[in-house]
C-alpha cells in the first residue's frame, strides 16, 4: 500500500501549510457530522452533561480504576450509566499525562478529568470542541487540529494517546499520519492505544471498506476493516513498536498497543492476543 505522505510526517505533517489550508473544509465535514450524530434519536445525555464544576464525583475511586485491565475500563460504569468506553488499562490513565484524538464533545474528557494528572483532547469538529470546553472539568484541555500554535505546545507531552470510537473511522492512508502525528505527542517510553473496527463478513464498499479503500465523501463515519496484519505494516511505517493486538471479534474490534521510542524491529513484529 503506498502513501501519498508528503516528505514531512508527524507533528510537522499536521503543522504543515498543506495539511492546514484544508481547516475550513474538513471542520465543516465533522460539524455536519455530529449535526447527523446528535440527530440520530440516540440516548445523547451525557454528551452536554456539564461537569465543569468540582461538586461531581465519578462512581468509582482512582484507585479501583487504576487496577483495571483494558476490558474493566472498557464494560465498567464509571458515572451513573456511562461506561469508561475506552481499551486502555486503568494503570495507564490514573495519574498520568493522556491525550484523546478525536475526542469529540468531551464524553471521556470528563471522567478523564477527575483521574488522570491531565486529559488533553484533540477534534476537527469546533462544534464539538466547544460542547467539551463548556462542560470539562479544570485539568482537561482541548485544541482544534487547525490550531498549529497550540499544536506545537504539544510535542513530547504525553505519558498515553488513544483513540475511543475512532481509528474505526480511518483508513490506512489517515492512520498512518495520524499514528505519526500521536508518536511526536507522546513521550520516549510512552504508549499509543489506537481502535481498528474489524468485520470482513460487512464491507460492503459504502459504508464499510477494507483498510486500502479510499475515505467516503458521502459518509465521515465510515468504517475500515483492520487485519493483524495491516495494523503490523501501519506500526513499522510510522516507527512504532506494535507490543500486542487484542482481537475481540464479538466487539468487531482489533485494539493495538503501540509503543512509541525505544528500538523498533523492522519487520514491526508484534504479540497478537487472542480472546481469553
Ligand atoms: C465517533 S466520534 C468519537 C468521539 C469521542 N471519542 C467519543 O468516544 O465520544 C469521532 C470523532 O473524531 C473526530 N475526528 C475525525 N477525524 C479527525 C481527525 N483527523 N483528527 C481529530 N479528530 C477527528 C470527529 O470530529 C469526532 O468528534
Amino acid at each position: 500500500m503506498s502513501s501519498t505522505l508528503s516528505q514531512l510526517d508527524g507533528l510537522a505533517h499536521v503543522l504543515s501549510k498543506s495539511f492546514q489550508d484544508n481547516a475550513a473544509e474538513q471542520t465543516h465535514r465533522w460539524d455536519k457530522e455530529w449535526m447527523r450524530y446528535l440527530s440520530a434519536k440516540k440516548d445523547y445525555w451525557f454528551y452536554f452533561y456539564d461537569m465543569s464544576s468540582d461538586n461531581y464525583a465519578l462512581g468509582i475511586s482512582p484507585n479501583t480504576i487504576a487496577k483495571m485491565s483494558a476490558e474493566e475500563v472498557s464494560t465498567t460504569m464509571f458515572y451513573k450509566d456511562i461506561k469508561g468506553d475506552a481499551w486502555v488499562a486503568g494503570a495507564d490513565l490514573v495519574g498520568k499525562d493522556v491525550l484523546e484524538i478525536g475526542c469529540g464533545p468531551g464524553v471521556f474528557g470528563r471522567l478523564s478529568g477527575r483521574l488522570s494528572k491531565s486529559y488533553t483532547g484533540i477534534d476537527i469538529s469546533r462544534f464539538a470542541l466547544s460542547v467539551a470546553r463548556l462542560t470539562s472539568p479544570k485539568t482537561c484541555r482541548y485544541f482544534h487540529l487547525y490550531d498549529p500554535a497550540g499544536l506545537e505546545t504539544l510535542a513530547k507531552s504525553v505519558d498515553l494517546a488513544f483513540g475511543r470510537h475512532f481509528f474505526i473511522h480511518h483508513n490506512y492512508e489517515d492512520s498512518l499520519w495520524l499514528l505519526q502525528f500521536l508518536r511526536d505527542l507522546v513521550r520516549d517510553g510512552g504508549l499509543i492505544m489506537a481502535d481498528f473496527f474489524c468485520d470482513a463478513k460487512t464491507v460492503d464498499g459504502a459504508r464499510r471498506r477494507n483498510a486500502d479503500q479510499p475515505l467516503s465523501e458521502q459518509h465521515p463515519s465510515a468504517l475500515f476493516h483492520f487485519e493483524d496484519a495491516d495494523i503490523e505494516r501501519l506500526a513499522a511505517a510510522a516507527g512504532l513498536r506494535c507490543e500486542a493486538i487484542d482481537h475481540r471479534p464479538e466487539r468487531s474490534s482489533r485494539f493495538a498497543r503501540l509503543r512509541v521510542g525505544g528500538t523498533t524491529s523492522a519487520d514491526g513484529a508484534s504479540t497478537v492476543t487472542p480472546r481469553q
